[in-house]
């Protein structure tokens, strides 16, 4: 057997699976020459035992039947401190009986899609990053003391480290199998549903994890006191400096409305999603404008709060997005990237960034913000709509339901 077959070269070899190893045969046609008939039954063999530790787990199918027990933040919020620490352990006992039943489910979704697809490479090494993630946390003894309990804590940030860059490898993933997918819609469900999933996921660990934290202005991860303009504000920094690193300039951003709300919130997802907003917000109007990159509109950001909800709008003077493509925006990987590369007074601009050896324009990434900010917002209890005023510019409306509104509260 050729060695160059083998499929040795894992990068992360789990401790359930090797690197998937039936991908890079059925991914590139190298094996062929070599298969004398004594190699190829070996190879079979050894892909069928991979295959095997991917269907063939009882356990996960046993979990995957279970129903999720999803909180409602005001239940994590008023759970409270106890000085003995009690609420910890709680929390710790609740996590590990909760996260293998949603991980389980996250793994049903990846048997669940089409064959061609989940043999793709990367995606393969993400169903396995769950499987063994699954196996971790169901391996894990009972959690009885603050000794287990302060193992556990340690294994769930191992696993919230292994898992960092899931979304960056689903989007690379299905990129290279797009042309597989024939049907858009379980496409968009999967994405959907894995990274809501894994966001909850998130949240939850991470708020476990903070609990042991002694910040006066939080309960775990959860910001008595978050202030919408303060958070804009440091994501629009953020953003400026993406954009004068890329064009040169940035537009200047006035906020407005009721600037000075506070209220109990988490600040995680809104650390995703604003500087995806802001982001495509600056860029269109840095595009938008290339021949006056120091004279361009400002961004105006308007914050309004209710008993209900809170809306965050962001109006751009970027040219609007065209008709022809305002369906598709929300299109997990639709991104009119590459059209901007091409334009001639950019490429000097791509140039600069290629040439400092920064492959990915930071402006910018898979096509994702727009789908995956609206999904989060949408498991959150509330919206992300866009209207666009062609020729002129773009209004994005973010709408988050508070955590103790008048409004049924959202789960996690
Ligand atoms: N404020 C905006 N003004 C004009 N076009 C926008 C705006 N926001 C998003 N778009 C369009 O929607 C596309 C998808 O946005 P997004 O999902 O954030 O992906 P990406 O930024 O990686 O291209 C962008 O490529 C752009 O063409
Ligand atoms: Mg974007």
């Amino acid at each position: 057997v050729n060695p160059s077959c083998r499929p040795s070269h894992s990068p992360t070899p789990g401790p359930m699976l090797t690197k998937p190893s039936l991908s890079p045969e059925l991914y590139s046609d190298t094996c062929r020459s070599t298969s004398s008939m004594q190699g190829f039954s070996e190879l079979a063999r050894e892909r069928s035992k991979t295959v095997t530790s991917f269907y063939n787990q009882s356990a996960i199918d046993i979990s995957a039947e279970k129903a999720s027990v999803r909180l409602t933040l005001a239940t994590l919020l008023y759970s409270g401190k106890s000085p003995d620490g009690h609420h910890i352990l709680s929390s710790a006992k609740y996590l590990h009986k909760e996260l293998p039943v949603r991980i389980a489910h996250r793994i049903k979704g990846f048997r669940s899609l089409p064959f061609i697809i989940g043999c793709n490479p990367t995606i393969l090494q993400v169903h396995e990053l769950y499987i063994r993630a699954y196996h971790m946390l169901s391996d894990f003894p009972q959690i009885e003391d603050q000794d287990v309990e302060a193992r556990f804590c340690k294994l769930v940030q191992q696993l919230l480290d292994d898992h960092k860059d899931v979304v960056t490898m689903l989007a690379q993933g299905f990129k290279e199998c797009r042309k597989h997918m024939t049907d858009e819609a379980v496409l968009r469900s999967f994405l959907d549903s894995t990274l809501c999933s894994r966001l909850g996921i998130r949240m939850l660990a991470t708020h476990h994890l903070a609990l042991h934290e002694d910040n006066p202005d939080f309960v775990g991860i959860i910001c008595r006191r978050l202030s919408p303009k303060k958070i804009i504000e440091k994501w629009v920094d953020f953003a400026r400096r993406l954009c004068e690193h890329q064009y040169g300039n940035s537009p200047r951003v006035r906020i407005n409305g009721h600037v000075a709300a506070r209220f109990p919130f988490i600040p995680l997802p809104l650390d995703y999603i604003l500087p995806e907003l802001l982001k495509n917000a600056m860029r269109a109007t840095m595009e938008s404008h290339l021949n006056t990159p120091y004279n361009v509109p400002d961004v105006i950001i308007t914050i309004a709060n209710n008993d209900i909800d809170f809306v965050i709008r962001i109006s751009d003077r970027g040219g609007g997005i065209p008709h022809n493509i305002v369906d598709k925006v929300m299109d997990y990987h639709f991104s009119t990237a590459e059209e901007s590369a091409q334009d001639p007074r950019m490429s000097s601009l791509f140039d600069n960034i290629t040439n400092s050896g920064n492959q990915s324009n930071p402006m910018h990434g898979f096509g994702f913000g727009l789908p995956t900010s609206r999904a989060y917002a949408e498991y959150l209890g509330g919206s992300l709509s866009i209207q666009s005023m062609q020729g002129i510019g773009t209004d994005v409306y973010l709408r988050l339901r508070h955590i103790d509104g008048k409004g049924e509260s959202f789960r996690v």
